[in-house]
């Protein structure tokens, strides 16, 4: 059964949009583990747009299952993560300007880096997981960052309009994916998958995670969040 994290940025932004106090994402973060969710996964951006610094440490003192922490490979956040310890993290690229994360990380172009990062929370005995383009190149440089898990962005998947971009972008995602299991990576996907489209990819082999988030979000509104996590995880048996 493919395991379900679920990310709650999204339940942030609305309260960020008011600067008040609710909805507090520590609570969805509860709801959603009630649903079902195995992992809780958010995202602690550099301009802070929707995340805290204290959802992130409440989130660590009250979360269950694991707690997933996205963010850049960028020194500040770096400091912030191995003193919270997260059970995982997953690298990012961020631009401020961005909606939201719209490529995967460039590990070809930035192997140091990455390299470097990974080693400090790997020393840390926090996982790390690296989202990237569904590219062999990008995961063979994972491989080599010594990262254990990879995230394949789903981003372009999702976008895909009439089948015959569908397929292509499934076999992307698939071949991939079959290059991070050779190389004994975990494998993860995520972004943009909903209700409708996650059933394209959920038997695609070796994929053991999905992150998602606005569309479960988006659904909770009118379901309740505990509902629409339950929803999405009936898909993923
Ligand atoms: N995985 C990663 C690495 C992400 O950055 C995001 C977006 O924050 C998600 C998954 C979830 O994407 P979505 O909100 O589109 O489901």
């Amino acid at each position: 059964m493919i395991r379900l994290g679920v990310n709650v940025d999204h339940v942030a932004t609305i309260r960020q949009a008011r600067g008040g106090r609710e909805p507090d994402p520590v609570t969805a973060a509860h709801e959603a583990e009630l649903g079902g969710a195995d992992q809780i996964t958010v995202h602690l951006r550099e301009d802070r747009r929707h995340i805290q610094d204290r959802d992130l440490r409440l989130l660590r003192q009250t979360v269950q299952t694991p707690l997933n922490l996205e963010l850049a490979v960028s020194a500040d956040v770096i400091a912030i993560a191995l003193d919270v310890r997260p059970d995982q993290v997953t690298l990012v690229p961020e631009r401020r300007e961005e909606v939201t994360t719209e490529g995967g990380l460039d590990v070809v172009g930035g192997l140091a880096a990455v390299r470097a990062a990974t080693a400090r929370f790997a020393a840390a005995g926090v996982a790390v997981s690296l989202f990237i383009d569904p590219e062999p190149a990008q995961v063979e440089a994972a491989r080599e960052s010594g990262a254990t898990h990879v995230e394949l962005h789903t981003g372009q998947f999702a976008l895909a309009r009439g089948a015959g971009d569908v397929a292509h972008e499934v076999e992307r995602l698939r071949r991939a994916g079959a290059r991070a299991h050779e190389l004994g990576l975990h494998l993860a996907l995520g972004h943009g998958l909903d209700y409708r489209n996650v059933v394209l990819v959920r038997d695609l082999p070796h994929v053991a995670e999905m992150n998602i988030g606005h569309s479960i979000v988006s659904r909770a509104v009118y379901v309740g969040l505990r509902e629409a996590v339950r929803e999405m995880k009936r898909l993923l048996v």
